[in-house]
């Protein structure tokens, strides 16, 4: 192959690479994708290709330089042709590997380049959580490529097998209290007695928070807070510190059959109030509810946007467990600093698959309160 086709190959191939970039880069405003692997591929491909492209012709373009350089000697003698020069089979193998190496090496930028521009955003959003909102916003175009890579459904309830399973008595009617004076009364209080939390009102607070509710439609199981497409990413663990007729430690609340699976054996509150980065609230409550987010159940079905319906979810189920705290006379208080390392680890799970979102301590009240 002479150096001539092989420019003329070169030039194809770029024509190629710009028209594909146009493309994908149209494409990516139109559909507001923020990072198009694609359009990064193709344009530093099309990098590699004018560098390319330019080394081709650098013998011609030197020999024209050196010509118009040198007015004297252009009446005599012709230019030099290097381009036309035929080529040893050497030289196009050698041409031709720089080829592959310069299109793989583009490629390899736009892979390794992928993950950088990231601190510019952030500025721009000037938050993480802003950044994940912008880009959890849905497109069309978005859904349908997210669609490609989708995930089976989990199942819908976590066993832990193997462990002890504690039946809880059946809810009972908590009429006591009208919803809007609950409403109106509720605070989050951080100053409990200390008295045993009683396990009927332990189960109360966990059917009426958490608990399965109503087999009715087509026999979907649905639960006390709402969740987005019915799948329950949000798990319940219960620390118990103190609960009539119930070992200390830390249990898995299992919706289907209004029951407590044992994950860890013994009183853990002193190590869970450290883990709430030192509030001693934890350590004085009779029981501190974990919140955990099993991220995929949701996510198979809303890719990026899971992430906001479970906190949401979480935030529904929190609330649930206020207003009955409140209607049973108990306090209740929310918790989101704590370090999420040490509290997953405290209900043995990894922190990606399922993680810890918020604490809520709970626990009889000083009379006066
Ligand atoms: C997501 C979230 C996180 C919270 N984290 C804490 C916390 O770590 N420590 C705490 O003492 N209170 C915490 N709270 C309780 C708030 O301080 C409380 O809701 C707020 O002061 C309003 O008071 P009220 O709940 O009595 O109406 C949290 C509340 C929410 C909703």
């Amino acid at each position: 192959m002479d150096r001539r086709r092989l420019l003329m190959m070169s030039s194809v191939l770029l024509v190629v690479a710009v028209i594909g970039a146009g493309v994908t880069g149209q494409i990516a405003v139109a559909f507001d994708i923020n990072r198009f692997a694609l359009h990064r591929y193709i344009a530093y491909t099309l990098l590699a290709l004018a560098l390319l492209h330019v080394v081709l012709v650098a013998p011609t373009l030197i020999g024209l330089l050196r010509h118009w350089s040198m007015p004297r000697r252009r009446a005599h003698k012709a230019p030099p042709a290097p381009a036309s020069a035929p080529l040893g089979r050497r030289s196009a193998l050698r041409i031709g590997l720089g080829l592959a190496a310069s299109a793989g090496a583009g490629a390899a930028i736009g892979f390794w380049r992928r993950g950088l521009d990231v601190p510019a955003e952030l500025n721009e959003a000037g938050d993480l959580g802003v950044l994940y909102h912008r880009w959890s916003r849905p497109t069309y175009a978005g859904g349908l490529l997210k669609s490609l890579g989708a995930i089976a459904q989990p199942p819908l309830y976590k066993e832990i097998p193997g462990r002890m399973a504690h039946t809880l008595p059946p809810p009972t009617d908590l009429a006591r209290m009208p919803l809007h004076q609950a409403i109106r009364q509720r605070r989050s209080r951080r100053d409990f007695a200390d008295r045993e939390l009683p396990m009927q009102q332990l189960s109360d607070l966990l059917f009426l928070a958490a608990g399965e509710t109503d087999h009715a439609d087509q026999g979907w199981p649905f639960r006390a807070f709402p969740s987005s497409g019915a799948l329950y990413p949000t798990e319940t663990y219960v620390a118990v510190r103190s609960v009539g007729g119930l070992e200390p430690g830390v249990y898995h609340y299992q919706p289907a059959r209004h029951a407590l699976a044992l994950v860890r054996a013994g009183d853990l509150s002193r190590v869970l109030m450290r883990a709430a980065v030192e509030q001693e609230m934890v350590a004085a409550a009779a029981a501190t509810f974990v919140l955990a987010s099993l991220f995929d159940r949701a996510r198979f079905k809303y890719q990026d946007r899971s992430y906001r319906y479970a906190l949401i979810e979480a935030g529904h189920l929190g609330q649930n467990l206020y207003l009955c705290a409140e209607a049973l006379g108990l306090g209740c208080c929310g918790i989101g600093a704590f370090f999420d390392d040490d509290v997953n680890a405290l209900i043995g799970v990894d922190g990606l698959q399922e993680a810890s979102v918020y604490l809520l301590a709970v626990g009889p009240r000083h009379a006066s309160t």
